[in-house]
């Protein structure tokens, strides 16, 4: 019996055996395949389950006699949910009905019945969830970037985004000796808002960008493609690999702040292993007061530039 799990979390994968200890759930009893879209959920599960996962931002083809789909309101949007439950209706030939099919629903009822019915309802219809936006810095035609859902940002630039872009773009245009090209070293890239808009203005720039979704990574990929501006594009959540340690002259990353600083910290430690002596370091947060602290422990002084509402804060890598 082959069965896929959607979207469960290493947390999800647990239940209490006869004594209330606790031990790995009976889903994965069997020739049973978790898929994730981020590669930090791949880790976390095989971390702390005997599981085989799949990390990629398609569902695997199957055949699948059964398929449980975790999700709710507050485990991911409505279009990422709506977007995997189509899936699943393809892999299971419209079949969303027990046994071959598990909703297990984080949130009320009738919220479930309406996800549900968005699909049984109307088998034939196939919604297209992508979206192509276009987004600019001062000094460039604006450029067109393709997202879909689950990756960051979908449908419209975010303004941290565009405010380190903005910034990084300026301080690079300024410069009055550089070399010929730069590295750039963008770190959280989702679908490449701020180092494609960078690389475009701003001649000789030479992009690596990292993602731990897929789905990102996916997007980037697409987007350089459809813009002609060549990026190494790595799905990763522990950063670049060693053989890029101390080759980058810039690095830019706005990361997600849930977690207690946690992923920034991990955005720190890649930056300062990532940069030349006298390479610079850009992050984008609200507010500076919770990030400067921990930014000042991987470098030793932190510049606040405001922007959007936003504050970039600019650090230099001395040797
Ligand atoms: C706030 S979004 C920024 C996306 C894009 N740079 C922008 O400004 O629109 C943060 C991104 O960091 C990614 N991310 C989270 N943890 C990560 C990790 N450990 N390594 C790499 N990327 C990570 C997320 O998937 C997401 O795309």
């Amino acid at each position: 019996m082959s069965t896929l799990l959607v979207a469960y979390r290493a947390s999800d994968l647990f239940e209490r055996g006869r004594h209330g200890a606790k031990r790995s759930s009976s889903l994965l009893n069997g020739d049973t395949t978790c898929h994730v879209l981020d590669i930090y959920q791949r880790h976390a599960i095989e971390k702390t389950h005997h599981a085989k996962v799949v990390c990629s931002p398609h569902l695997p083809d199957g055949p699948w006699d059964e398929i449980h789909f975790k999700t709710g309101p507050k485990l991911m949007s409505g279009e990422l949910s709506l977007d995997l439950l189509q899936e699943i209706s393809r892999l299971l030939g419209g079949d969303l009905k027990p046994p071959r099919f598990t909703l297990d629903f984080e949130g009320k009822e009738r919220d479930r019945n309406a996800l549900l019915e968005k699909v049984v309802g109307d088998p034939g219809r196939v919604r297209d969830f992508s979206a192509k936006w276009r987004t600019s810095v001062p000094g460039i035609e604006p450029i067109e970037l393709t997202s879909f859902p689950g990756c960051f940002c979908h449908r419209r630039p975010d303004d941290g985004g565009l405010a380190l872009a903005e910034v990084v773009s300026r301080e690079l245009s300024a410069l009055e000796s550089r070399p010929e090209t730069l590295n750039l070293l963008d770190m959280g890239c989702g679908c490449g808002l701020v180092g494609f808009l960078v690389a475009s203005a701003v001649k000789g720039v030479n992009l690596v960008m990292v993602d731990s979704h897929s789905r990102a990574v996916e997007a980037a990929t697409l987007n350089s493609n459809n813009l002609g501006i060549s990026a190494e594009i790595i799905l990763a959540d522990n950063g670049t690999p060693e053989r890029m340690d101390g080759t980058f002259d810039i690095f830019v990353g706005n990361p997600p702040y849930y977690s207690d600083y946690r992923i920034a910290e991990v955005f720190l430690e890649t930056a300062k292993r990532a940069l030349k002596p006298g390479g610079v370091c850009y992050t984008v947060v609200k507010n500076d007061a919770g990030l400067r602290p921990v930014q000042e422990r991987f470098f030793p002084s932190v510049e606040v530039i405001h922007r959007r509402g936003y504050c970039v804060l600019k650090s230099l890598n001395r040797a």
